[in-house]
């Protein structure tokens, strides 16, 4: 899911924005401290900030260490380094690329970065208002941050617009909680739950994927295909408990993986893995708790990971119909994953090879033949997938 959340400088974005992704076990991209770094490191350089070629080219520069974003001195410029197309082409690129199971906050993210954002809140303020918290949070007389925020709303006016679907919320005698409130209120029920694990992997995910991604090895093919937005099923063969992290890193949702029940018996391994919102179920029985989870985590926009086959194993063989169950009856994107991971030591490397997604039904078949010969279907993608992965 993706929320955007613009408006003029002070109306209280980064902290709505901040407590919204709380709220919903969202990540937080604040694209003005962008610009900001920018502008840091612009200064840091000597640019010339009319040079807009110039500045987009330091673009991936970071600002010198312990720079303080929110001085007033890089509040001045900023607006002069964001208004140029060359910077503003360049930071889009790198904030569509964090706009996954995401609340992006800035001028433009609902009208240009994201317009296709599930939610749009447009923010704002009086000028007094936004003045009042400012000047609280710089420590400065109220009427030199008034003059300073009427300033740049004029600077930034070209980015200013509100996004057409946008929703308008002035927080001017609102709180924080109120605003959030008044946002949450607008998802469509599912969504404004978090699922259990994305919390977990919003945290663990900066930290974990660079980590998994260097020491696995990874090498991953058709990341591209994974829709970004909405629910999906991975479907994948498995070939050592490396999978999990491996297919976790190689793209950027959050996965409920399915996993034996037996699995859980140690109590805190099991306690570890319902945390990232892994789900146990019971083999050789339909596990109906387990298959409402599933119906559940897709309802709600989730993904959930399924091993075709049920357990480790080399082949391409013995697919279990119950994935293609599972990619039969729900409204899914499907996605086939093939795993290159076996007997993998330090060093050696993890091929991930993702394909298109694709959405199955029974097209008349009796159920049970449905879901047999999608589960077959799914293996022989899998395996030509794995055959192709690096
Ligand atoms: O939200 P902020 O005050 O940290 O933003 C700093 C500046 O960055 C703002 O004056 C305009 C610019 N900006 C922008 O042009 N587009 C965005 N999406 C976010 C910020």
């Amino acid at each position: 899911m993706v929320i955007t959340i613009d408006g003029p400088a002070g109306a209280g974005k980064s902290t709505i924005a901040r407590a919204l992704a709380e709220r919903l076990g969202l990540r937080y991209v604040d694209t003005g401290a962008m610009y900001r770094e920018l502008t840091a490191a612009a200064l840091a350089a000597g640019a010339e900030l009319d040079d807009g070629a110039a500045l987009a080219a330091l673009a991936d520069t970071p600002p010198p260490p312990g720079s303080d974003l929110r001085a007033e001195a890089i509040s001045r410029h900023v607006s002069a380094v964001s208004r140029h197309p060359q910077v503003r082409a360049a930071m889009r690129g790198r904030q569509r690329a964090q706009a996954v199971d995401a609340v992006l906050e800035g001028r433009d993210t609902g009208s240009v970065v994201c317009p296709d954002a599930d939610l749009k809140i447009y923010l704002v303020a009086s000028a007094g208002v936004r003045a009042a918290r400012r000047a609280a949070e710089l420590d400065m007389p109220v009427d030199e941050v008034e003059r300073s925020i009427v300033q740049r709303d004029q600077l930034d006016s070209e980015q200013l617009a509100p996004a057409p679907d946008a929703v308008v919320i002035d927080s001017s005698g609102l709180s924080v909680e109120e605003v959030v409130a008044r946002i949450v209120a607008l998802l469509p029920v599912a969504a404004a739950t978090p699922l259990p694990g994305d919390r977990f992997w919003r945290t663990v995910r900066p930290v974990a994927e660079p980590v998994f991604r260097g020491l696995l090895r990874l090498s991953v093919t058709g990341a591209e295909h994974v829709p970004r937005r909405g629910p999906v099923v991975f479907v994948a063969n498995h070939q050592s408990m490396w999978d999990i992290p491996a297919l976790g890193a190689a793209q950027p949702r959050a996965i409920r993986y399915m996993a034996k029940s037996e699995l859980f018996r140690p109590r805190p391994f099991g306690a570890f893995l319902r945390m990232g919102g892994t789900f146990g179920v019971h083999r050789g029985e339909p596990d109906r708790e387990a298959l409402r989870t599933v119906h559940e985590t897709l309802v709600g926009g989730g993904t959930v990971g399924v091993f075709i086959q049920g357990h480790r194993q080399e082949g391409f063989e013995q697919a279990k119909a119950g994935a293609g169950r599972i990619a039969v009856v729900e409204q899914a994107d499907v996605v086939p994953v093939a795993l290159r991971s076996r007997n993998w030591r330090p060093g050696s490397r993890i091929a991930v090879a993702f394909g298109p997604p694709r959405r199955y039904a029974r097209d008349g078949r009796r159920a049970a033949e449905a879901y047999r010969e999608t589960a077959d279907q799914l293996m022989a993608d899998i395996r030509s997938l794995y055959e192709g992965a690096g």
